[in-house]
This record gives structure tokens, C-alpha cells and sequence, in this order.
């Protein structure tokens, strides 16, 4: 029994050494603090009126499957993320009256006004298009006033665990099994918060553990199947490379004609062209 769990001792410390081979953390980038699990939203304690309603206990990791920016619209995936209710942005938990707003001052949203519009808006709207779509079982979070305020008042949960996230450049190395024939990959991990993590971390629900691309039983095979090497093709699924370049090649391909199409159209400012990734192998490698 005892010499069995020093086996997985060993399996998982070999594990943990071979992902961090193939990511280094280049200029040690910076790490985001994500909290992940369930938090609980509470109105301002110095807000002009007493709380009336209960305390919003938030999943915050159910809504991983959305880019973090659809709610958190002013970051840029570089500085630490600033809570809604930031000075100089939500912080009043009520709309000033009409007119109270000096002119030319960009009138902002309450914290009221923009949790609801942020939330129950695209519960609703995840509402009508999964029914538009025919699904039978939906899902969605709550529209009624109840659903986010239950009466009784719901306990506070704050059942949170943090887990880091590099937002730098990460090098990415062919695994020590293979003779390299290319440099490694600078991959600006954060420069690709605009998209759902899940769209490359398809395998994560939002735990505070994240395994790496090449994690035993995922994305493990350094050889083509004998039968093929087309990347394409289903039985390279597990092959690392197949894994890479059918993620970001694709992407970045189409980015590529987007700005062609708009070039093409006239339009040739840089600011005014959607931003594109490399595909050419020396701009990767
Ligand atoms: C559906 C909306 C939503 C999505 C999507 C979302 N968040 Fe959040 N997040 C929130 C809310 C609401 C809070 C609480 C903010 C507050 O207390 O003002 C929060 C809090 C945070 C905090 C703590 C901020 C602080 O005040 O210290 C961080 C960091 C964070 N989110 C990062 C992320 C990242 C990274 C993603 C993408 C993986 C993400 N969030 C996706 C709504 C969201
Ligand atoms: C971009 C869309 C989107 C936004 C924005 C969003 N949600 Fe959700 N929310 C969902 C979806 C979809 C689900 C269902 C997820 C699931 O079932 O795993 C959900 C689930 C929930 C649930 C869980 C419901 C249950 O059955 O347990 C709660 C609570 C919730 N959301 C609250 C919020 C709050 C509060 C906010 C704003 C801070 C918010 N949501 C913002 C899409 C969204
Ligand atoms: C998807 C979740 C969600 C739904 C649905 C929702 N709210 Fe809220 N509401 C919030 C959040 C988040 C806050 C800000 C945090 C807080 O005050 O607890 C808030 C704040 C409030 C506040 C200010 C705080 C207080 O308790 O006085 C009131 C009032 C309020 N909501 C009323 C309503 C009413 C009325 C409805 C139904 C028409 C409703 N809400 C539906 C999420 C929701
Ligand atoms: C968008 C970035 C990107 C582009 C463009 C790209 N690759 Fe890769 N490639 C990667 C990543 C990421 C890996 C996995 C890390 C590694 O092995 O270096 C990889 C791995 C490889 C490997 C296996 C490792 C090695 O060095 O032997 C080869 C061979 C390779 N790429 C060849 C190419 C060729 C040829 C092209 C051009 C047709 C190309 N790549 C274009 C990102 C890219
Ligand atoms: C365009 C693809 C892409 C997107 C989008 C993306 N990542 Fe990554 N991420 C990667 C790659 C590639 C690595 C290196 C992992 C490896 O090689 O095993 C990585 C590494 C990580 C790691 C370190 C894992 C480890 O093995 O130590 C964490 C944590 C992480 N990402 C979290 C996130 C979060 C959270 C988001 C959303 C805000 C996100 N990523 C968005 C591609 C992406
Ligand atoms: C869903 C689309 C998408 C995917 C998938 C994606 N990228 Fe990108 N990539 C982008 C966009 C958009 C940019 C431009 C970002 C910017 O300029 O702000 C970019 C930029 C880059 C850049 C250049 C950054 C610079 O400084 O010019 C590199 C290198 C890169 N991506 C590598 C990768 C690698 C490696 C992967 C796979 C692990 C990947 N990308 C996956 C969309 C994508």
C-alpha cells in the first residue's frame, strides 16, 4: 500500500515537472489572482440607502465559458482587474437624478443599473436563443427578482480558491522528447483574454486547477499515428502538435483575411484594422 502511493507520488511529480518544462515563464510574467468558485455581491456598505433586497451569491466560476471581458469591459488583460465599484466607475449604488450630472461629464452607470443589465440581460437573452435554437433543456441563471434576491435573505458564500494566471509571455518548447527543429513559441498568453479561456483550455470548468496542454492522457503523443501525418486527421488528436496548430493556426488565419477583406475595402490605418496573429512559421518560430 505504502510503496503504491509513493508510485503516485512519483507519476505526479514527474507530471508536474514535465508541464513546467514546456512552459517557462519567460520575463517571470506577471500572475492575475482569479478567484474561482462562488462569491457572494453585496451593495456598498456606505451606499445613500439601507440594502433592501438580499446579498447576490454569484457563481463566478459558471460564467467561464464567456470572455471575462464581457464583465469586466475595462481591463485589459495586463493589470490586475478593478472591482465594478471602483472609484470613477460603478460607485454609486443609484443613478443620480436626472440632470444632476455636470455637462460634458460622461454619465456613468449605477452599480444597481449595470449588475442588472450585465446579469439578467444575458440570462435573458441566453434564454430566448437557446429556446430559439430548439434546445429542450435550458440553461441559464435567474430573471426574476427572487432568483437573485431570495427571500429569506440568502447566507453570504464566499467559498473562494485563487488561482494564478500568467499574464505574460509564455515560451512554449517542444517537449524533451522530441529533437526540435524550430525555436520554441513566444506566446503572449494575455494579449488572448478577448476570448473564452475555454476556447483553448477546452477541459476547464473553472476549478482553481488548470492542467497543461500536454497533461498524461490529453495532448501526450510526440509522434504522428503511423497511418498519417495530417494534423487533421481525428487519430492526431493527442499529438501535441497536432494540438497546437490546429488551434492557433486556424484563429489566426482568418484574422488574417478579416483584415485583408478590410484593406481591401480602403481602410489601411493600423487602429482601424482588426488585430491578427502570425501565420507564417518564422513569425511563430
Ligand atoms: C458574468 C460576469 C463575469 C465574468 C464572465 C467574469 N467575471 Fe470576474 N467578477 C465578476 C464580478 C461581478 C466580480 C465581483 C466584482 C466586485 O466585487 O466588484 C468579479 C470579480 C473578479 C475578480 C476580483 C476583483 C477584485 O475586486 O479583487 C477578478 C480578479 C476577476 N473577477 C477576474 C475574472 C477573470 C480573469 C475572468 C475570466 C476568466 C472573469 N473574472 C470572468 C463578474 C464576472
Ligand atoms: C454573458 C452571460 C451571463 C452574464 C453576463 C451573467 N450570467 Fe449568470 N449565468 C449565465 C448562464 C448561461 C448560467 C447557467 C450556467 C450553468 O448552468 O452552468 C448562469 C448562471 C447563474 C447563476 C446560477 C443559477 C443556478 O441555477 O444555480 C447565478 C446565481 C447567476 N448566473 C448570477 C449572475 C449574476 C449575479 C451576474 C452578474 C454579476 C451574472 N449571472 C451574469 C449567463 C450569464
Ligand atoms: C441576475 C441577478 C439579479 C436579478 C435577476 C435582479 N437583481 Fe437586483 N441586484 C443584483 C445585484 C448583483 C445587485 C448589487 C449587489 C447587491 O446589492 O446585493 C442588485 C441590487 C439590487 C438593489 C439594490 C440593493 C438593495 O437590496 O436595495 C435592488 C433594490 C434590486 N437589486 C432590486 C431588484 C429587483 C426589484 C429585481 C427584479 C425586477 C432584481 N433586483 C433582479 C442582481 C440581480
Ligand atoms: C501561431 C503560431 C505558429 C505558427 C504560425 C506555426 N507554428 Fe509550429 N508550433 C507552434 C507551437 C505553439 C508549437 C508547439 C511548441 C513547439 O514545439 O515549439 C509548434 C510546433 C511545431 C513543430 C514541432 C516542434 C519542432 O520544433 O520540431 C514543428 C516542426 C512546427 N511547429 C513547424 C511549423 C511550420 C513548418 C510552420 C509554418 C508552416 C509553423 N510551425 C507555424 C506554433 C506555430
Ligand atoms: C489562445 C489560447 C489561450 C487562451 C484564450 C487562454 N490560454 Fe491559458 N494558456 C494557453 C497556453 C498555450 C498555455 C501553456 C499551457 C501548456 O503549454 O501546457 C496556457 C497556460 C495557462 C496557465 C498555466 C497552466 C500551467 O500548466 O501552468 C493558466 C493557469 C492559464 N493558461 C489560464 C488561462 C485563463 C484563466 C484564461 C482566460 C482568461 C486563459 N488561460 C486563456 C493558451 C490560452
Ligand atoms: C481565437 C483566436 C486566436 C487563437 C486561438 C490564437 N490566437 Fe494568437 N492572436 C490572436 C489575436 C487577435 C492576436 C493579436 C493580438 C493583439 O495584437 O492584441 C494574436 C497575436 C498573437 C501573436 C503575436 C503577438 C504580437 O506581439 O504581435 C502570437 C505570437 C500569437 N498570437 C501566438 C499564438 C499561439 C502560439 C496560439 C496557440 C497557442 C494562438 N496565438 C492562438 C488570436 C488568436
Amino acid at each position: 500500500m505504502k510503496s503504491y502511493a509513493r508510485l503516485v507520488c512519483c507519476v505526479v511529480a514527474l507530471m508536474v515537472m514535465l508541464g513546467q518544462h514546456l512552459v517557462l515563464a519567460e520575463k517571470d510574467p506577471e500572475q492575475l489572482m482569479l478567484p474561482t468558485g462562488t462569491m457572494t455581491l453585496l451593495a456598498p456598505p456606505d451606499a445613500e440607502r439601507e440594502p433592501r433586497l438580499s446579498p447576490v451569491v454569484f457563481p463566478h466560476s459558471r460564467h467561464f465559458a464567456y470572455s471575462c471581458k464581457d464583465c469586466h469591459h475595462e481591463w485589459d488583460g495586463a493589470s490586475p482587474v478593478q472591482s465594478c465599484a471602483t472609484a470613477g466607475c460603478h460607485e454609486n449604488l443609484w443613478a443620480a437624478a436626472p440632470g444632476t450630472t455636470p455637462l460634458g461629464e460622461k454619465r456613468i452607470k449605477s452599480l444597481a443599473g449595470a449588475y442588472h443589465q450585465v446579469c439578467r440581460d444575458c440570462h435573458r437573452d441566453e434564454l430566448k436563443a437557446q429556446k430559439a435554437a430548439g434546445m429542450k433543456r435550458t440553461y441559464t441563471g435567474p430573471i426574476a427578482c427572487e432568483g437573485c434576491h431570495p427571500e429569506p435573505h440568502a447566507e453570504p458564500v464566499n467559498d473562494i480558491e485563487i488561482m494564478s494566471v500568467p499574464l505574460g509571455t509564455l515560451t512554449i518548447e517542444a517537449p524533451e522528447e522530441v529533437y526540435a527543429k524550430r525555436p520554441a513559441v513566444e506566446f503572449p498568453h494575455g494579449a488572448h483574454f478577448d476570448y473564452a479561456c475555454q476556447l483553448c483550455h477546452h477541459e476547464w470548468y473553472g476549478e482553481s486547477y488548470m492542467d497543461g496542454c500536454m497533461t498524461e492522457g490529453c495532448h501526450d503523443q510526440f509522434e504522428p499515428d503511423p497511418s498519417t501525418r495530417n494534423i487533421k486527421d481525428p487519430v492526431n488528436v493527442y499529438y501535441y502538435l497536432a494540438a497546437y496548430h490546429n488551434t492557433c493556426l486556424p484563429c489566426h488565419r482568418e484574422l488574417q483575411q478579416e483584415r485583408k477583406a478590410f484593406e481591401k475595402a480602403g481602410i489601411i490605418n493600423e487602429e482601424d484594422l482588426p488585430a491578427a496573429g502570425p501565420v507564417a512559421c518564422i513569425e511563430c518560430h
